[in-house]
């Protein structure tokens, strides 16, 4: 008896998470259409990179010796392999920032699918 309660309220608890999470089928279109049209630095890759990246890499001692903050640098990083490297393995930002979201990750492979543009 206890234990069915325990499903019981399980089960309850999980119906309640999911609705909270709250999937809207316009948010996840936009996701969709967000990955079908090309992605430059100015439409998407500068504010992942101010939102993730900056705040550490700037200024005259710049962490890791690197700068990123204008296109050019931000680009040289990025065609060299080296912060898609950093991005995909999970090792920047650091462990203890937030870490992209699966979306922006996608923006980022796109963004170097789609030739590392600065705008359209
Ligand atoms: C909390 C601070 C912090 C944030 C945020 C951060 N980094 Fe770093 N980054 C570092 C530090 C410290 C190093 C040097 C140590 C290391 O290589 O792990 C580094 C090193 C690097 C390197 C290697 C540089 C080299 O030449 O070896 C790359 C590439 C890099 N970061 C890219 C990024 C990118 C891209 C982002 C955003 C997605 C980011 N970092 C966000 C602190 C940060």
């Amino acid at each position: 008896m206890i234990k069915h309660f325990f499903i019981t309220t399980t089960i309850f608890i999980f119906c309640i998470s999911c609705s909270e999470t709250n999937i809207d089928p316009q948010a996840v279109q936009d996701n969709l259409t967000d990955i079908m049209r090309t992605v430059t630095f100015e439409s998407d890759i500068m504010a992942i990179n101010e939102k993730h990246c900056i705040a550490c890499h700037r200024g005259n001692t710049p962490d890791g010796g690197l700068l990123l903050t204008n296109f050019q640098q931000v680009l040289n990083s990025y065609r060299n392999g080296t912060s898609i490297t950093r991005i995909e393995n999970g090792t920047m930002p650091p462990a203890q920032k937030p870490r992209l979201t699966p979306q922006e990750i996608q923006l980022v492979l796109k963004w170097q699918e789609d030739g590392f543009l600065e705008t359209e």
